[in-house]
């Protein structure tokens, strides 16, 4: 697992940037995973600026209040829509994100299961995390090896929602902790004193159903991007400061190696 430590939420939000850029220069037609909540806004602002980047690029998302139309305001896929996929995209094609107003939910989670699998499956998968440890909709207790499906919100994450004035379903249809899992790349974002505990629980504490996001400290390839005050309670803050200080960047030189020569003249 990859910490990144950065002084402020701006610094996180050009960190996280740079990641997804650095994906989609490597392969335009990136499937990417997206989710919702406060965090990413600042991500998606910066991903907004460069519409031409998403041209290839297929979307999906991780979850999706059970009952909401897409058209709903409160629905995570009007959310994507407004804050990202309407500003880079005008082509539904590639756009496959979970909707809450089906009948029959179960088949509905296979079927997503199914176009995942046919896109290639998920090659970066943008992640938030909850104060409960959640990961999507995976509230504590999910088990670790989850496929997309309905899920019982917590009585918190009900209330959590519930500030913003909304009366909001208590069901929800999620990708599972094992379809998260199988995506080439996570990038998980976190800010806020209010994450500390949680964050000092998923990098540094046991991996456990408890605390889903826990799971990704089994993930070969997640980037986990804080600010300062989210990884205030990190044990081994300064180490991870210290790797990012030090961390290999491709074309970088070695501590030593003699300077590369001149290109030749052509
Ligand atoms: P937040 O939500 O970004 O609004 O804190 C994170 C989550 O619940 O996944």
């Amino acid at each position: 697992m990859e910490i990144v430590i950065r002084p402020d939420y701006d610094r996180l939000c050009d960190e996280a940037a740079a990641v997804v850029f650095e994906e989609l220069a490597r392969k335009p037609d990136l499937v990417l995973g997206l989710a919702t909540g406060r965090t990413p806004l600042g991500l998606y602002e910066r991903l907004a600026r460069r519409p031409e980047a998403f041209a290839r690029a297929c979307f999906f998302n991780l979850d999706e209040f059970y009952g909401l139309p897409p058209t709903h305001p409160e629905s995570f896929h009007a959310y994507l829509r407004r804050h990202l996929i309407d500003r880079v995209r005008h082509d539904p094609a590639g756009v496959n994100l979970l909707r809450g107003d089906v009948t029959d939910l179960d088949q509905a989670a296979r079927d997503y299961e199914d176009r995942i699998r046919a896109a290639g499956g998920i090659d970066l998968q943008i992640l938030g995390l909850g104060r409960n440890g959640h990961i999507g909709f995976n509230e504590p207790g999910s088990s670790l090896g989850s496929r997309t499906r309905a899920k019982t919100l917590e009585p918190e994450t009900v209330a959590e929602y519930a500030k913003s004035g909304q009366d909001l379903p208590r069901f929800a249809i999620t990708m599972g902790v094992g379809t998260i899992m199988e995506a080439r790349r996570l990038l998980l974002l976190a800010s806020g004193e209010g994450k500390a505990e949680i964050v000092r629980q998923m990098v540094e504490g046991p991996v456990t159903a408890e605390v889903p996001a826990s799971a990704i400290q089994f993930h070969p390839r997640a980037v986990v991007v804080l600010d300062e005050p989210a990884a205030s309670r990190l044990k081994r803050r300064d180490y991870y400061k210290w790797v990012y200080a030090n961390k290999y960047r491709v074309g970088q030189k070695a501590p030593g190696e003699a300077p590369a020569p001149p290109p030749p003249r052509s």
